[in-house]
C-alpha cells in the first residue's frame, strides 16, 4: 500500500494507473466494518482502490465535533493495509483548501437545506466541496458512499450528475453491529448504558418496516409508532422521503426512506431505512 500525502504526489502516481478502473472510497478516518465494506465491494468492482483519510473542516458548523472528531491515523493505516487499499490518501489541510478566497460548491437550495441540512445548515456545502475536489484529484470510475448517509449519497449523485462528472456513484448498504446499531465513528462517544438506550432507533425503525410489510402505508400511523419506541431519547426529526428525498406522506415501496436523527447524550446519531 502506498501512503500518499500531497496532491501532487498523488496525482503523480495515479499516472501509472490510466488505463485501469479506479475504485474510491472517501473517508473522515476511525474506521470501522461500514467502510471495510466499501473497500471490499470497491476491490471486487475496480483494478485499483484509493481510499482517502481527511477530516473535512468545511464540513462542521462552529461548535461541532470537528476537533473532537476521532482521528485514528494509525490503526486506520492498518486497516487499509489488510483490506489490501492500493492508495491511502492522507492530506492535509493546507494541500485541500488553498486560501479563504475559493471557488466554492454549494448544496441545492431546498433539498441540501432539510433535514440534516436544515439542522446542520452549510454541512453540505462542506461535503460536496470536499467530494468535488477529490473527485477531481482522484478521478476515480467508481466511488462508494454508504446508505447510511442517505442525504448526503443523494446529493452527491446530484452534483455528479448536475456537473457532468463522468464518475459511478456506487450506493452500498448500510452496515450494522450485531445489536442493531447502525456503524458510525461516532458510536466510540456512547457510555454502555447510551449505547442500550441507542438501541431505540434501530428498533423504531424495524418496528415501522414490519408495519408496512403488514400493509400500514400511512406515514403519520409509522411516525406515531416510532415515537413511541423512540419516547426515551432526544428525537430530533422522523422523516419520511421519497429517493429524491421529497417528503411523502404514503409509503410507496422501493421509493421509500425513513430516516432518524436522534441525540442520545451528547452524541448524535442518524439512522435509516429504504423501503
Ligand atoms: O461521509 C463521510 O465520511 C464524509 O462526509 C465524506 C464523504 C468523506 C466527505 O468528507
Amino acid at each position: 500500500m502506498e501512503i500518499v500525502k500531497t496532491v501532487d504526489e498523488l496525482r503523480e502516481i495515479l499516472k501509472r494507473y490510466k488505463n485501469n478502473s479506479i475504485g474510491f472510497v472517501p473517508t473522515m478516518g476511525a474506521l470501522h466494518d461500514g467502510h471495510i465494506s466499501l473497500i471490499k465491494r470497491s476491490h471486487d468492482e475496480n483494478d485499483i482502490v484509493v481510499v482517502s483519510i481527511f477530516v473535512n473542516p468545511t464540513q462542521f458548523l462552529a461548535g461541532e465535533d470537528l476537533d473532537k472528531y476521532p482521528r485514528r491515523d494509525e490503526v486506520d493505516k492498518k486497516i487499509c493495509e489488510l483490506a489490501k487499499v492500493d492508495i491511502l490518501f492522507m492530506p492535509n489541510i493546507d494541500d485541500m483548501y488553498t486560501g479563504n478566497d475559493e471557488v466554492k460548491v454549494v448544496a441545492p437550495a431546498v433539498r441540501g437545506y432539510v433535514l440534516e441540512g436544515f439542522i446542520r445548515p452549510g454541512h453540505f456545502d462542506g461535503v460536496l466541496r470536499v467530494v468535488c475536489k477529490l473527485f477531481n484529484i482522484v478521478k476515480p470510475t467508481n466511488a462508494y458512499f454508504g446508505k447510511k448517509d442517505a442525504q448526503q449519497l443523494v446529493l452527491i449523485q446530484q452534483m455528479v450528475k448536475d456537473l457532468f462528472m463522468d464518475i459511478n456513484v456506487v450506493p452500498c448498504e448500510l452496515i450494522r453491529d450485531n445489536d442493531g446499531l447502525a456503524l458510525s465513528s461516532r458510536n466510540v462517544y456512547l457510555t454502555q448504558e447510551q449505547r442500550t438506550q441507542a438501541l431505540a432507533i434501530p428498533k423504531s425503525l424495524k418496528s415501522a418496516a414490519k408495519k408496512i410489510g403488514m400493509g400500514e402505508l400511512d406515514v403519520s400511523v409509522l411516525k406515531a409508532l416510532m415515537s413511541e419506541t423512540m419516547s426515551g431519547l432526544n428525537v430530533e426529526y422522523i422523516a419520511f422521503v421519497d429517493r429524491e428525498f421529497n417528503e411523502i406522506n404514503k409509503i410507496e415501496v422501493k421509493n421509500s426512506i425513513i430516516l432518524v436523527a436522534a441525540r442520545v447524550g451528547n452524541t448524535r446519531l442518524i439512522d435509516n431505512i429504504w423501503i
